[in-house]
């Protein structure tokens, strides 16, 4: 185990994978302190040391199993994919914070059916985010985010991330707290988009991302043109 010279403002479950490694990087690189969560406190340890090499400043990624991660930031990031959605809320559900805030960006790619990753598959709760909700304490603010930034682009420090993060909840004072945190991440601007039954609409993108990505070769992303200026979240 690691042990960040700071306490964690986010913790990242999953953070051993694509997504959630790239978005530690992305935070750790502006000043946020991160703590990876995994299902083995090893590979937590190893994911958090091989991102620490790439910052510049030293003691602001921590690695943790789970559980420990969950317990350890007041704003909880679930980065895991839909197959393991439901078992993960399960282990973590008791270690989060009372009033924890849990960002769901699980996309239900039909890939977690051997699927094409351009389908999505239908979730009995209307979206994971919605799962998610049903599967945590009420205490516990649920939002949706980051489905449609691709690791990639959190992950080349040497670009402006450059797009929007649409997010969607029920808790204005929660989506505040994580627009101000997505907005320390140059050229990343958060949108409210509005209830957490929004991310039925937002999940199913990556599927449409994706297709466009295939044909040109790149990793789109999505800036909403005609939105007025200043803060956009909190209505
Ligand atoms: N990749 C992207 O660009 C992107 C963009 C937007 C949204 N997303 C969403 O982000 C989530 C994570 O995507 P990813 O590409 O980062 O996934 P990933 O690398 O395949 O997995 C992330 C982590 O989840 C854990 N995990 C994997 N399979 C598991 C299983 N069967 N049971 C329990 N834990 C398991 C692993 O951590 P441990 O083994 O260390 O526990 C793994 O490192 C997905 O829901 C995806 O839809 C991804």
């Amino acid at each position: 185990m690691i042990h960040a010279s700071c306490t964690p403002a986010v913790s990242i479950i999953g953070g051993t994978g694509g997504f959630g490694g790239a978005l530690a990087l992305r935070l750790a690189s502006v000043g946020v302190a991160v703590a990876i969560g995994s299902r083995d406190a090893g590979r937590a340890a190893a994911a958090a040391a091989a991102l620490e090499e790439r910052l510049e400043r030293p003691g602001l990624v921590v690695g943790y199993d789970n559980p420990t991660a969950a317990g350890a930031a007041s704003i909880v990031c679930l980065s895991v994919p839909l197959v393991a959605h439901l078992d993960t809320l399960r282990a973590i559900r008791r270690a989060l914070r009372p009033e924890a805030i849990v960002v769901d960006n699980t996309a239900p790619l039909a890939t977690a059916l051997g699927g094409r990753p351009t389908r999505v598959v239908g979730l009995w709760a209307g979206s994971a985010a919605e799962e998610a909700r049903a599967a945590l304490p009420a205490t516990v603010r649920v939002l949706a985010a980051f489905h449609t930034i691709a690791e990639q682009t959190l992950a080349d420090l040497c670009k402006p991330v450059g797009e929007d993060v649409l997010i969607c909840g029920d808790d204005a004072d929660a989506k505040q707290a994580l627009a101000a945190l997505v907005e320390r991440m140059p050229g990343a601007r958060a949108v409210d988009v509005g209830r957490l039954e929004m991310a039925r609409y937002v999940e199913p993108l990556p599927a449409l991302l994706i297709s466009i990505n295939r044909r040109y070769r790149c990793h789109v992303g999505i800036r909403l043109t005609g939105l007025p200026e200043g803060p956009l979240t909190g209505a």
